[in-house]
C-alpha cells in the first residue's frame, strides 16, 4: 500500500468553555502520531447528534477540561499506525471512529483512536457519509431490542420517536414482530411516522394525551418504556403502563429532572432505570459486541439508515449546529472534515 502524504497541521473545531456553540473556535494543530495500538484517522465525516449538543453546554457524561474537541462519532480512513498487530491490520482501512477514550472527539480533520475500541472496520459497501452515524444510533437501537427480547416483550412505549433513533426502532421492531407505542411532541411527527409505517403514534401535546396513552398502554400490555425526554414525561409514561412496568431514561431532551410519582414506585411496583451505550456495551462480551456491531453494519441500508439532511465543512460548525438545533426531525446534520 503507498503510504498517504501526512501534513503537519490540521483543522480542528474547539470547545473553548462549557458555554455552548459560541464557545466553539477553529483552530490549526499539530498532527499527533499514534503510539503503541494506535492509529491515526483522516477524519471524513463526523455527525452533530444530542450528545454533542449536550457536550457543549456540559450536560453529557463525559465533562473534560476545557478545551477539548467535542464529536462523539465519525468515519474515515486509517492513514497511519503505530506499533502493534492490530494497528497494522488497520492501516488503510475505512473505519467508524468513536469519540470516547483517548484522542478525545471527532470534529477534526485527524484523530488518534486506540485500536481497543476507538476505532471499528466498516463494511465496502457502507458509505462513509452512513458509517459517519454507524455507531451511537444502530448500536443504541440494537441494544433497545435485545433488551426488549431478553425481558420477553412484545411491545416498546418510546418518546421523542420521531428522531433518527426512533426511526431505527421503529423500523427494527416492525422486522421482529415487535409492537412500538410511539411518543412525539407535534402532529407533523405524528405524519411522519405513520407515512413510514408506524400504527401507533400519540403527540403528548394533545387533549387526552395521558388517557390514550393508558388505554393503548393496557391493550398492548405494554410494561417497557425507552424515554429520551424524562421531566414530567416520565411520570406520564409510569401512570400509563399496567403495574410492574419499567421506565428506561436515556436521555434527558427536556433537561429536566426526572419525575416519578412514590405512589407508583410504591404500590404499583413500576420502576425508573437508566441506559448510556458505553457502559451497556462495556457489559457485553467482545464477541457479542462484533456480532451486534455485524448485523447492524448489514442493517445500515436498510433498517438502520439516518436520513442526512445537509453537509457542512467542519469551518461553518457553528451554523451547521444552529441548522440542526432549528429542526432536529428533519435528518442528520453532518460536518465534513476536509
Ligand atoms: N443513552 C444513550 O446511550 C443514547 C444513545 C443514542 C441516542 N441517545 C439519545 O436518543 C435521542 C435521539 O437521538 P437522535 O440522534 O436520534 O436525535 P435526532 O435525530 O437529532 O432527533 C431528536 C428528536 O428529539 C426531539 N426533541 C428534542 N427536544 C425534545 C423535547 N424537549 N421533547 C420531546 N422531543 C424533543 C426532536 O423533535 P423536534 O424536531 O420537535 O425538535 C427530534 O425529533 C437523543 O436524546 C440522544 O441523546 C442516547
Amino acid at each position: 500500500m503507498r503510504k498517504k502524504r501526512i501534513p503537519d497541521t490540521m483543522t480542528v473545531a474547539v470547545l473553548n468553555s462549557y458555554s455552548g456553540a459560541d464557545a466553539l473556535s477553529i483552530e490549526q494543530r499539530p498532527i499527533p502520531t499514534p503510539a503503541k495500538n494506535e492509529v491515526l484517522v483522516k477524519v471524513a465525516f463526523s455527525p452533530i447528534n444530542p450528545s454533542d449538543l449536550a457536550t457543549l453546554t456540559g450536560y453529557y457524561g463525559l465533562k473534560n477540561p476545557t478545551p477539548i474537541v467535542p464529536g462523539g462519532e465519525g468515519s474515515g480512513e486509517v492513514v497511519s499506525a503505530g506499533p502493534g498487530a492490530m494497528a497494522r491490520y488497520f492501516l488503510g482501512k475505512r473505519v467508524a471512529c468513536t469519540g470516547w477514550g483517548k484522542g478525545g472527539g471527532v470534529w477534526s480533520e485527524y484523530v488518534v483512536k486506540s485500536v481497543k475500541g476507538g476505532v471499528l472496520p466498516l463494511n465496502k459497501s457502507l458509505s462513509l457519509e452512513q458509517g459517519a452515524m454507524s455507531t451511537i444510533n444502530p448500536l443504541t437501537a440494537s441494544a433497545f431490542i435485545a433488551i426488549t427480547k431478553k425481558g420477553g416483550h412484545q411491545s416498546i412505549l418510546l418518546t421523542a420517536a420521531a428522531s433518527s433513533l426512533g426511526k431505527m426502532v421503529n423500523r427494527l421492531g416492525r422486522n421482529e414482530g415487535i409492537q412500538i407505542v410511539n411518543v412525539v411532541r407535534r402532529d407533523g411527527q405524528v405524519d411522519l411516522l405513520k407515512a413510514q409505517g408506524s400504527n401507533i403514534v400519540l403527540n403528548s401535546n394533545e387533549a387526552g394525551f395521558e388517557q390514550q396513552l393508558h388505554d393503548i398502554c393496557h391493550q398492548t400490555n405494554t410494561r417497557i418504556a425507552f424515554d429520551a425526554v424524562a421531566g414530567p414525561l416520565t411520570n406520564q409514561l409510569l401512570k400509563a403502563m399496567p403495574p410492574n412496568s419499567k421506565v428506561i431514561v436515556f436521555s434527558a431532551l427536556s433537561r429536566q429532572a426526572v419525575q416519578a410519582s412514590p405512589d407508583l414506585l410504591i404500590f404499583e411496583n413500576k420502576m425508573v432505570d437508566s441506559f448510556w451505550l458505553g457502559p451497556w456495551l462495556s457489559k457485553q462480551n467482545l464477541v457479542k459486541i462484533m456480532l451486534l456491531w455485524k448485523r447492524a453494519q448489514k442493517q445500515i441500508p436498510s433498517q438502520l439508515k439516518s436520513e442526512i439532511r445537509k453537509i457542512y465543512p467542519i469551518q461553518e460548525v457553528k451554523e451547521a449546529i444552529r441548522d440542526y438545533t432549528s429542526q432536529m426531525t428533519g435528518g442528520k446534520i453532518l460536518l465534513r472534515m476536509s
